[in-house]
């Protein structure tokens, strides 16, 4: 029985991967805001549940600090706001997506990667978001390509503590983060598919987990091409 701390656990990918690890048997740190989503997962057994707001650094580290040994860290708790406007850039909106998706990564660093001995494993939710430049993810995708750099050089750093290092990179994932969307969402899975392809990659301990296969490859593709080219075929397909 493995201990499993889950942030964002009170919703979408991150409750589907709460209950596919209670379900195999393994004891859950779900931790999350909603009050009432924590009190109906804590009705699980093996789900042990903290109100926490990552934004918030003391709460972070007041609420984190009596963990004990931590197998597998999942920082996956993360929103979405797009930039309608850039001409008049909103610079507030800017602030919280990167604090909700990036800095608070930072806090729960600092509080649980002591925790989690040799042996241990530790991942970052990202966003196949972050291999492009979309138009109005300026917010969103900037904070998933700091998440994307953090994984990567703590992947080199956590090495000879023997921490495995994971980045997930997902697409479109049927969730009330997705359901505001107001385009087409290509190619786009369930919230329990895509908490089949965390836990299957986190178990071979594969550093770049990234899903629906056929989707991220596409889109790792096209960010080979010169950003010029990108630019070009974004104005004329994606943004019409
Ligand atoms: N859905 C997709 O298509 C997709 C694609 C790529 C990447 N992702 C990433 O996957 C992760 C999960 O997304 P999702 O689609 O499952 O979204 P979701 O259903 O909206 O869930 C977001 C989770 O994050 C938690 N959260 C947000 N702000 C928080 C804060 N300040 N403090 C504590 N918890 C906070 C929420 O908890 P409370 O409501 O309890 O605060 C909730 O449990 C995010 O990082 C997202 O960027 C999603």
């Amino acid at each position: 029985m493995k201990n499993i701390l889950i942030t964002g656990a009170t919703s979408g990918i991150g409750e589907a991967l709460c209950l596919n690890y209670q379900k195999q048997g393994h004891h859950i740190i779900a931790c999350g805001r909603n009050e009432q989503k924590l009190a109906q997962l804590a009705t699980y057994q093996n789900i042990d549940v903290i109100a926490v707001d990552l934004c918030d650094e003391l709460q972070v580290s007041e609420k984190l600090q009596h963990l004990t040994a931590l197998d597998l860290v999942i920082l996956n708790a993360g929103s979405c706001e797009y930039i309608d406007d850039a001409k008049h850039f909103d610079g507030k909106l800017f602030a919280r997506v990167i604090n909700t998706n990036l800095v608070s990564m930072g806090y729960c660093l600092g509080a649980l990667i002591p925790k989690i001995p040799t042996g241990g494993q530790l991942a970052l939710v990202g966003s196949s978001a972050s291999f492009l430049a979309f138009s109005r993810a300026q917010a969103y995708g900037a904070s998933k390509a700091g998440v994307a750099y953090l994984a990567r050089t703590l992947a080199l750093d956590l090495k000879a503590q023997k921490i495995d290092v994971s980045l997930i990179s997902p697409g479109f994932v049927k969730t009330p983060l997705t359901d505001k969307n107001d385009f087409k969402m290509p190619m786009q899975i369930s919230a329990e598919q895509a908490a089949i392809e965390i836990v299957n990659g986190l178990q071979k301990r594969t550093f770049d987990i990234h899903f629906p296969k056929k989707f991220t490859y596409i889109l790792k593709t096209l960010s080979l091409l010169p950003d010029s080219w990108w630019q070009l075929f974004s104005a004329r397909t994606l943004q019409k």
